[in-house]
C-alpha cells in the first residue's frame, strides 16, 4: 500500500474550548488559529457560530484571516444553526460546514425523542441546506460509537447522496474499544455506497483513555481524517490529543500514514494553548508533558547517558524540546551525578565522586529534586575541590 495522507482536523477552538474555564476571546482564538496554521493542520474547526455572538465573531475573524487551510464551523441539523454557520464563514477561502445529528438509540430516544426515520430525514435536509452555501460539507453521526452499524451505514449513505464530502464517525462518549472502533470504520468503508467519494473521519473522546488508540485504529482501517485537540483538551476526559496521533504515525512509518504537521512546533503550541486556556498540562502527559523527556531513576539515567535510544523512542528535538533532562533525585545513581557535575564544570576522579555521591544522597533524601545550585553548595561544603 502506498503512503496515505491523514488530514489533521483541529477542534481545539470548538470541542476543546467547551471545557469550563477554558473559554477564549476572539483575539486569543486568532493567535491560536495562526499557530495551528503554522503547525500544519489541514482543517481548523473555529467554533460553533450559533452558540454565542462571541463565537460567531471568532469564526468570522478566523475565516477572514486564514488563507491556505479549511475553516470549519459547527452546526446542529437545525436550519438556523446552518444559516448562522454559513454567514460566519462567508469570507473563508476554504469554508466547511460541519453539521449532524445523534444516531444512537439513546440519543434518538432520550435526547431527540424521535425515530430513526426522522433522524434520516433531518440528516439529509441538513446536508442539503449546508450544500447551498458551501461545497465542503462534513456530516457527523453523533454517538456513532454506540450506534448500530446497519443504521449508521444507512445514515452515512443518505448523507453522501445529499452531498456530504466528509463523514465524521464520533465516539462521542469515549465508549469503544480500539478493535471495535476500527471494525466500525472498516464496516462503513466496505458497506456504504459512494464511500470512495468522501473522506471518513475519526472523532474520539477519552472517557476510557482510549481516544488516541481508537483514532489510530480508525486510520488503520480506512479513515483519512483525524479530529483532535492540542493537549487533548475537551469535554469531560477530553478529545484525542493531536500531538499523540501525529507522533504515533511519525514513529511507526510502517503504518504508511503521514500528516503535514511540523512536529518541531508541537511543544510551543502545547505551551501556548495551555497558557491561554489556563489549563495546565499534566507532567507525565505523552509528548508534551514536562517529564516526557526527563529521566530520574539511576538505571534509566545510566542508560540514557550511554545512549539516548536506550530509554527514548523520540528525539526530543523532533517535538521542539532542546534536550532530554537528567533529573537528580534520591533514586539517581553516580553516572547521573557525574554527568550533571560535569555540565556545571566539575570533573571529579572516582574517589572524589564517591565522596560527592555520599553527600548528594543526604541532600537528595531531604529534597524532592537536587538542582545545580544545590550541587555547587554540596561541592563547597564537602571540600571536594581541595
Ligand atoms: O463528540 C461529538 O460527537 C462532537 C460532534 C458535535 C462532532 O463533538
Ligand atoms: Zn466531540
Amino acid at each position: 500500500m502506498s503512503v496515505q495522507k491523514i488530514q489533521i482536523f483541529d477542534t481545539t477552538l470548538r470541542d476543546g474550548e467547551q471545557v469550563p474555564g477554558c473559554k477564549l476571546n476572539v483575539d486569543e482564538k486568532l493567535v491560536i488559529a495562526r499557530q495551528l496554521e503554522l503547525l500544519g493542520v489541514d482543517v481548523i474547526e473555529a467554533g460553533f457560530p450559533i452558540s454565542s455572538p462571541g463565537d460567531f465573531e471568532a469564526v468570522k475573524a478566523i475565516a477572514a484571516q486564514t488563507k491556505e487551510i479549511t475553516v470549519c464551523g459547527l452546526s446542529r441539523a437545525v436550519e438556523q444553526d446552518i444559516l448562522t454557520a454559513a454567514e460566519a464563514l462567508t469570507h473563508a477561502k476554504r469554508p466547511r460546514i460541519h453539521t449532524g445529528i445523534g444516531t444512537s438509540e439513546s440519543h434518538i430516544a432520550f435526547k431527540l425523542r424521535t425515530t430513526q426515520e426522522k433522524v434520516l430525514e433531518r440528516a439529509v435536509e441538513a446536508v442539503k441546506l449546508a450544500k447551498r452555501f458551501v461545497e465542503d460539507v462534513e456530516f457527523y453521526a453523533e454517538d456513532a460509537g454506540r450506534t448500530n452499524n446497519t443504521f449508521l451505514a444507512q445514515v452515512c449513505e443518505a448523507a453522501i447522496k445529499a452531498g456530504a464530502t466528509v463523514l465524521n464517525i464520533p465516539d462521542t462518549t469515549g465508549y469503544c474499544l480500539p478493535e471495535e472502533y476500527g471494525a466500525k470504520i472498516k464496516y462503513l468503508a466496505d458497506n456504504v455506497r459512494g464511500i470512495e467519494r468522501v473522506t471518513l473521519s475519526t472523532h474520539c473522546h477519552n472517557d476510557l483513555g482510549l481516544a488516541t488508540a481508537n483514532s489510530i485504529a480508525g486510520a488503520i482501517n480506512g479513515a483519512r481524517q483525524i479530529e483532535c485537540t492540542i493537549n487533548g483538551v475537551g469535554e469531560r476526559a477530553g478529545n484525542t490529543a493531536l500531538e499523540e496521533v501525529v507522533m504515533i504515525m511519525r514513529q511507526h512509518p510502517y503504518l504508511k500514514l503521514q500528516t503535514n504537521i511540523n512536529s518541531k512546533l508541537l511543544s510551543e503550541t502545547s505551551a501556548m494553548v495551555s497558557h491561554m486556556m489556563r489549563m495546565p498540562v499534566q507532567p507525565n502527559k505523552a509528548i508534551v508533558g514536562a517529564n516526557a523527556f526527563s529521566h530520574s531513576s539511576g538505571i534509566h539515567q545510566d542508560g540514557v547517558i550511554k545512549h539516548r535510544e536506550t530509554y527514548e523512542i523520540i528525539d526530543p528535538r523532533d517535538v521542539g524540546v532542546p534536550d532530554s533532562s537528567i533529573v537528580l533525585t534520591a533514586r539517581s545513581g553516580r553516572a547521573a551525578l557525574a554527568f550533571r557535575l560535569q555540565k556545571i564544570g566539575y570533573n571529579f576522579d572516582k574517589s572524589t565522586l564517591d565522596k560527592a555521591y555520599a553527600s548528594f544522597l543526604e541532600v537528595a533524601d531531604r529534597a524532592k529534586e537536587v538542582h545545580d545550585k544545590d550541587l555547587h553548595v554540596l561541592v563547597e561544603k564537602a571540600n571536594l575541590l581541595v
